[in-house]
């Protein structure tokens, strides 16, 4: 029998194995490669969606568990919070390889969503799953401030 999974709003059955991970379908059956695969063992952040407006990392949820849940891929952001994120990472100039910076937004966004004004610590504890290999810590923290305050005004 399909799964259903709602995912960006919109429902979609797949008739997949339930344990197969949540990002496998996302990737491979549903065509949103916004969402990266770095580890497949829940260590780098790089396939963080939301699931219910809370950061997960995908690779390490099964698709069965996500039945019910409403799922939010890079593709679908579109709170204030996302809009400040996005207009903040660009203008700060964050990305450097890209590859991580899916993830590393998606957690910004839910950081954001819960509190929008955040702390050094609330930020480092809230972005201390996603690994950048190019090091772009540093600018990612500004942009989050910045998204804070674009926020706010
Ligand atoms: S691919 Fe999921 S945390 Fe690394
Ligand atoms: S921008 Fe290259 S891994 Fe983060």
């Amino acid at each position: 029998m399909a799964l259903k999974i709602t995912v960006n709003g919109e429902e979609r059955a797949l008739d997949l194995d339930p344990e197969m991970p949540l990002l496998w379908a996302i990737r491979d059956h549903l065509q949103l490669t916004g969402t990266k695969f770095g580890c497949g063992i829940a260590a780098c952040g790089a396939c963080t969606v939301h699931m219910d407006g809370v950061a997960v990392r995908s690779c390490s949820v099964a698709i069965g568990d996500a039945e019910g849940a409403a799922i939010t891929t890079i593709e679908g952001l579109e709170s204030p919070a996302a809009k400040a994120v996005q207009s903040a990472w660009q203008d700060l100039d964050v990305v450097q390889c890209g590859y991580c910076q899916s993830g590393q937004i998606m957690s910004a966004v839910a950081l954001l969503e819960e509190t929008p004004k955040p702390s050094d610590e609330d930020i480092d504890a809230a972005m201390s799953g996603n690994v950048c290999r190019c090091a772009t810590y540093v600018r990612i923290r500004a942009a989050i401030h910045e998204a804070a305050e674009r926020m706010e005004g």
